[in-house]
């Protein structure tokens, strides 16, 4: 049968089907073979999590000395925490390269680089790459970088990226990446919170044929950032670029100077190993902290599982190093395991949407980890772009960053997966460290649209309106109830806002997503329930957003909401009102936009910008947000009592304003 009908044949079969068997030639081989071969072991990680945790960690990482407690928490804390193997040490670097030299990995590909020009190749064997982060490692150190200190990485999808974490990891200096196409204004905050005074940026950098100006980027931040005395330059294209005296250095130079020996530093399961930082309810972001022991483990263990890793495959997530799907899944988790993990520069459809196929069949990709957003925009453009390859070598396919619905999920699935691959909905946060819903694939039946059921020794709950747990299939908020060891150390800097926004209620962290589950236990995430959107996969806050609106000094206010957008996920929807004398036209919201991109940065951009007369407010002056909502999201059939507003006329105003935009 040909690939296209195939597929089509697959997807008719499976419409009506609410779960989907596992083959059983996926299953055989498989690390974990059957449901009942998971039940047990999760039944044992929640009934013992210490003898649980115990074997996973002398399974599957070296330590320099073992651990004096396996885990220690208290929910109900003034200040909440978890912390999983105290007074056991070890380096993160060294687990994931060091220990593989010894026998057939030395010569292994730990990490193969495609550039955006499909020309650019780089394999880097376990041994390579072990000089490669040895020597970056002495470099930092000359620099004066020293254990505890912050380093802040702002580098596209390069080689560089993983080295100079993995530098970092060695030293025990704590590596924050900043994503790289985040503005300078949010690179300058990262410094500032993070208080780093060593940044590694590139001179330039691709993003689908286009060439972007990092280093100038990076000036506009380090401008404002006195106390950054070294900049670190790698040159990614041979390009006139800036260079501050004295400041400014190239990364090659200074690697050439250095040997590739370098201790890696005996490091607490305690100490942070990286800070990232993730958007919430607040106009900044928060430094979500990850230790060097629990999350490291969390991160190889989930690996391992989630995506059934074996010695021979090639493990491709597509996720971007600047958050933490890459920093847990093509860095340290693949790397953990001494798997092979690919790293590619480039998007899915430049130059055409093929070029994920292309990359598959070119480097025999096995196990395939990326985003719905990125499934949505290759689905639009056709399977023909998916038949021209032989992507054959799929075995396993995953999928992260929001809901996925069933349309989506049966496309992945037949078009790619050709019924052959399972496909792992995988639901995480960056504060989780590592995945905690998911389908173990050959072992739990799936079903379309459900990220399924939760991960060893997670114990998550929903919540109902009434504060008891949900019945069967009654949405509530999604908590969890006991810690985890990927669970994050803390918000950098601020214990206060790590109690108030994950433990409100003592005794369970709120994970700030709604959920029901089903009559068979499974879970079906139904998205935020904060003002967070979700933009292809980026965790954007609207206060975020507003704030940088009404930075324009004709804005009185700013409403943001998220609203269905058919690749997006979300788009982002903007309500506007503006000062008195203010003039309404284009330039005023090329403005905005402006405003917004250069506060956050493109991935930000405001889709709809709707100035308004007035905003929807109770007669105490809160906006009202739910309505926003339904307007944006044109689902005004239902839009409840308008009656306690201050003044209900503005609702009808907005929705008819709403039509003439967007007709
Ligand atoms: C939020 C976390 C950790 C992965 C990358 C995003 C949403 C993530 C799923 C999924 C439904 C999902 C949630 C979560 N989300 N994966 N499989 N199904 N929703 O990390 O930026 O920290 O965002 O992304 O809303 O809370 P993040």
């Amino acid at each position: 049968m040909k690939k296209n009908t195939r597929a089509a044949f697959i997807r008719h079969m499976l419409e009506n089907e609410h779960t989907i068997e596992p083959t059983p030639e996926f299953s055989y081989k498989a690390l974990i073979r059957s449901r009942q071969d998971y039940d047990e072991m999760y039944r044992r990680s929640i009934e013992d999590p210490e003898a649980f945790w115990a074997q996973m960690a002398a399974e599957h990482l070296d330590w320099f000395k073992l651990w004096d407690a396996v885990e220690e928490y208290d929910f109900t804390d003034e200040r909440p925490y978890a912390r999983y193997f105290r007074g056991g040490r070890l380096n993160a670097s060294y687990n994931c390269l060091d220990r593989h030299l010894n026998g057939a990995r030395r010569n292994k590909a730990a990490l193969i680089w495609q550039g955006e020009p499909s020309e650019e190749v780089e394999v880097y064997t376990y041994q390579r790459l072990h000089r490669e982060v040895c020597k970056a490692a002495n470099m930092l150190k000359r620099l004066g970088v020293r254990r505890g200190d912050r380093v802040v990485l702002y580098l596209p999808m390069i080689p560089q990226l993983a080295i100079g974490m993995l530098a970092c990891a060695r030293i025990g200096a704590i590596h924050c990446v900043v994503f790289s196409g985040l503005s300078a204004e949010a690179l300058k905050d990262r410094i500032d919170d993070s208080g780093a005074t060593v940044v590694v940026t590139s001179n330039y950098g691709y993003r689908a044929g286009k060439i972007l100006d990092l280093k100038g980027i990076c000036d506009q931040a380090l401008a404002l950032c006195p106390q950054v005395k070294k900049c670190i330059v790698v040159r990614r294209i041979d390009k006139r670029t800036d260079m501050t005296v004295g400041r400014d250095l190239w990364w090659e130079d200074r690697m050439a100077a250095e040997t590739s020996v370098c201790e890696p530093e005996s490091m607490e399961a305690t100490d942070p190993l990286f800070i990232l930082y993730t958007s919430g309810s607040t106009a900044k972001p928060k430094g979500i902290v990850h230790g060097n022991g629990g999350y490291l483990l969390y991160a190889a263990v989930t690996s391992k599982y989630v995506f059934d890793l074996k010695e021979s495959d090639v493990f491709w997530c597509t996720a971007d190093v600047g958050w933490i799907t890459g920093h847990s899944y093509l860095v340290y988790g693949a790397l953990a395991n001494g798997a092979t993990s690919l790293m590619f520069e480039g998007v899915p459809t430049y130059p055409q949407p093929d070029r994920y196929w292309e990359v598959v069949e070119k480097f025999g990709v096995n196990v395939l980890y990326t985003a719905p957003t990125a499934i949505r925009s290759m689905m639009k453009e056709g399977e023909q772009w998916v038949n021209g390859h032989d992507i054959g070598s799929l075995r396993m396919l995953g999928s992260v960053g929001e809901p996925i619905t069933s349309k989506a999920w049966l496309w992945y699935y037949s078009a790619i997966g050709q019924g052959r691959c399972p496909v792992a909905d995988t639901w995480w946060q960056t504060e989780s460290g590592g995945v905690m819903i998911t389908t173990i694939p050959g072992a739990v039946d799936m079903k379309p649209g459900s990220a399924a059921l939760p991960f060893f020794g997670v114990l998550p709950k929903v919540i109902g309106a009434n504060g008891a747990e949900a019945a069967t299939n009654e949405a509530g908020n999604l908590v969890v109830t006991r810690p985890w060891p990927g669970m994050a150390l803390g918000v950098y800097r601020n214990d206060q806002a790590f109690k108030d926004v994950y433990f409100p209620t003592p005794g369970y962290y709120l994970t700030g997503d709604g959920a029901y589950r089903d009559e068979d236990g499974y879970f079906w995430i139904t998205g935020r329930i904060d003002d967070v959107m979700n933009v292809s996969g980026h965790r954007i806050g609207t206060a975020e957003v507003e704030s940088a609106l009404v930075a324009c000094l004709e804005v009185a206010e700013a409403a943001v909401v998220g609203y269905p957008h058919p690749v997006k996920g979300e788009g982002i929807y903007a309500y506007v009102t503006v000062r008195e004398g203010a003039v309404i036209d284009d330039d005023l919201r090329a403005r905005l936009v402006k405003s917004v991109r250069t506060t956050i940065g493109p991935i930000a951009t405001p889709d709809v910008v709707h100035f308004a007369r007035a905003l929807p407010k109770t007669r105490s002056g809160k906006i009202m947000r739910r309505i926003l909502r339904k307007i944006a999201a044109r689902q005004t059939e239902d839009l409840c009592d308008v009656s306690t507003l201050s003044e209900p006329a503005v609702v009808d105003e907005l929705i008819r304003d709403n039509e003439r935009l967007i007709a």
